[in-house]
């Protein structure tokens, strides 16, 4: 196959991008988008502190820009994220309880019913669980004066507004399958499956480091499947973006049936979030490296 899309689909899965709506005019990163991708991530776009920056008052412009661009191309959209403690206006974590939790059904409800029937999957709820060995959710606003169900009301919330959308949790550091981190993530599906709190896929960012992922990748991805979710790599980049490393990753998936596709996050190194770290699959110049034959071969 000629593209990553292309060659993505020739198995059933996607190949995606994060994009950022102001480099869309940039002539090198839309030819290279819409020639290799057919799945679209906004970077920033739909975030809380651009979609709700103060309350009531929505502001969908800049994410409707990259639906826009998305339609227009025949790409799908991953939309994210509604439910997350960064990016957060201020105004949110000023929030008694009680307004609290109406202020998050309201911006779940409105961002929804804005993108219906535009969105393939979205991640209801990024990045809950604490780093290190305490496998229980991290501090935050909705945490702290919501309590553990926060994430189960999201979820239903989610499920009312667009029944056709897949919900997804989406975190980073959950690759490894013996950590803490990630069994917290693994216990909480495999209770909301046997309870029939709705969740379709469970998200894994793939934000690696130059020895790319742990080798119980795959098992993680297999294990998650296993519980009746999707699984999907939905941030990936790599240090350095060593070949092989880009190669271990892109197998963990296709071995795992219910790996519905992979994002990386971003085009250029020079698009990337990790300054210095020249962790993508194009250069500066938009130009193909090692990786990218690489993961068009493991594809
Ligand atoms: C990053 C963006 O790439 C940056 O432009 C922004 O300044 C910060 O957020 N986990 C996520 C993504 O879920 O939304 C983050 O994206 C990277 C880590």
């Amino acid at each position: 196959a000629g593209s990553l899309g292309a060659a993505a689909a020739q198995s059933g899965r996607y190949f995606g991008t994060a994009v950022a709506a102001g480099r869309l005019g940039d002539s090198t990163y839309s030819t290279i988008l819409d020639r290799e991708f057919n799945m679209i991530t906004p970077e920033n776009e739909m975030k809380w502190d651009t979609t709700e920056p103060s309350r009531g008052n929505f502001n969908f412009g800049p994410g409707d820009q990259i639906v826009n661009h998305a339609a227009a191309h025949g790409q799908k959209m991953r939309g994210h994220t509604l439910v997350w403690h960064n990016q957060l206006p201020g105004w949110v974590s000023g929030l008694s309880a009680s307004d609290l939790q109406s202020a998050m059904d309201n911006h779940i409800t409105q961002e929804m019913t804005h993108f219906k029937g535009k969105i393939y999957a979205w991640d209801v709820v990024n990045e809950a669980f604490a780093d290190g060995g305490s496998g229980q959710h991290r501090s935050s606003p909705f945490q702290d004066k919501l309590g553990n169900g926060f994430i189960e009301h999201a979820f239903r919330t989610a499920r009312s507004v667009d029944p056709s959308a897949k919900l997804c949790y989406n975190d980073y550091n959950i690759e490894n399958w013996t950590d803490a981190k990630t069994q917290g993530v693994y216990n909480m599906v495999k209770d909301f499956k046997a309870r029939s709190v709705p969740i379709d896929c469970v998200g894994f960012q793939s934000h690696f480091g130059a020895g790319g992922p742990p080798s119980s990748f795959q098992t993680t991805l297999t294990n998650f499947a296993a519980l009746g979710v999707d699984v999907q790599l939905t941030e990936l980049d790599i240090a350095q973006a060593s070949s092989s490393a880009y190669a271990s990753t892109v197998n963990a998936c296709v071995h795992v049936t219910r790996c519905a596709g992979i994002t990386v996050w971003g085009i250029r190194d020079s698009d990337s979030w990790r300054t210095g770290e020249n962790p993508l699959l194009f250069d500066n110049n938009g130009n193909p490296k090692a990786a990218y034959t690489s993961v068009l071969n493991a594809l």
